[in-house]
């Protein structure tokens, strides 16, 4: 269906500025500055700016009143490979003014024609823990974007997930308590915590690639090559890295320890460590964006709340 006075068209380079400002008033809870799409977007390596194929913007009388962002991975995705039958779809939106009259649905149809002459089989609204490129936000807020949750639902998409944002002030983070708790007797046994080192780089890494392949690993690299290994701690039993964490300021995550050996508390004397490191670095909070239903019981017990909402769609085509 093609909506009356609306074409679609690859976006081009000097959409920059007005894709930014609708951006900004649509999406009013993840509102980005020009750098920061321009890194999302035509730097990313799935972005070939040859083609500028996956990317389109909807426009009418001259005017940019959409946009939609489809993706198929040409970088592979760390120890998972090119997920050659996977498609994400990280953003889509409509101006406020001209939704509910056809326009979204003229991008979707873009959207599933691109994805299925690319043999995809699986959609994706935003993305799954270890595979989310082109990642904004985990999933569609529930609370503040119910017209896209309706909209996806409309065409055929079912929630497969829904994970939250936690924060929490640590200015009265109760250390010494969570500290006792993490450190509970029958719990420390052959267990340490410590930094990441140079002499511990390798070691970590292996780790990562075996227990947690996936863009795990990019964060992780990204983390060591800005020069932040500080901020990456690692758990061991009996000598072996079983769980890391790493954060950014405030930003915390990822996170994870090694399943075999979950339920040891070997996460929360990660994170009890984490959150006095970050504060002792003048942090007032800690925050993040994406839990899975465990991991968020996991950090209801240190006080941190519930932010967000967001509901990970899926569509089999
Ligand atoms: C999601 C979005 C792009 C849809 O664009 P749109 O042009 O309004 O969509 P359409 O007019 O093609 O709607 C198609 C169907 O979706 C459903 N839908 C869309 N908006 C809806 C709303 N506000 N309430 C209920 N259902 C809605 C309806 O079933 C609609 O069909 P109908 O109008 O015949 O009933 C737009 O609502 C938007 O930009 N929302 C904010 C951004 C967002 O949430 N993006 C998703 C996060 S990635």
């Amino acid at each position: 269906m093609s909506v009356s006075g609306v074409t679609i068209r690859a976006v081009k380079g000097n959409d920059v500025s007005e894709l930014v400002s609708l951006w900004n008033r649509t999406l009013i809870r993840d509102t980005i500055t020009e750098q920061r799409f321009v890194n999302w977007l035509f730097v990313d390596p799935d972005f070939d700016p040859l083609s500028c194929e996956g990317c389109w913007v909807a426009e009418k009388q001259n005017t940019i009143v959409g946009f939609a962002r489809a993706i198929i991975r040409s970088i592979p995705n760390d120890g998972l490979g090119l997920e050659v039958e996977d498609g994400w779809i990280p953003v889509i939106f409509v101006a406020p003014e001209e939704q509910r009259k056809g326009i979204g649905s003229q991008l979707m149809e873009e959207i599933l024609k691109f994805f299925k002459s690319k043999a995809r089989r699986r959609i994706w609204v935003c993305g799954n823990t270890g595979s989310a490129p082109g990642y904004i936000f985990p999933g569609v807020d529930k609370d503040a974007y119910r017209a896209g949750l309706a909209f996806f639902k409309k065409w055929g998409f079912v929630v497969d997930h829904e994970p939250v944002a936690m924060a929490r002030s640590i200015i009265d983070f109760e250390y010494e308590r969570y500290y006792k708790e993490a450190w509970a007797e029958g719990t420390c046994e052959g267990l340490s915590i410590e930094s990441v080192t140079p002499e511990t780089v390798l070691e970590f890494l292996a780790f990562m690639r075996r227990y947690f392949p996936g863009d795990w690993n990019i964060a992780a690299r990204a983390q060591l090559r800005a020069g932040k290994m500080n901020d990456i701690l690692i758990a061991r039993l009996n000598g072996e890295v079983v769980g890391y964490c790493q954060w950014d300021g405030e930003h915390f995550g990822p996170f994870g320890v090694r399943e075999d050996v979950r339920g040891k508390r070997i996460g929360a004397k990660l994170f009890v460590e984490a959150v006095r490191r970050i504060k002792a670095d003048d942090g007032r909070s800690v925050w993040f964006n994406w839990a899975d239903p465990d991991a968020a019981r996991f950090y209801k017990r240190f006080g941190l709340d519930v932010t967000r909402r967001f509901a990970i769609l899926r569509l089999d085509i």
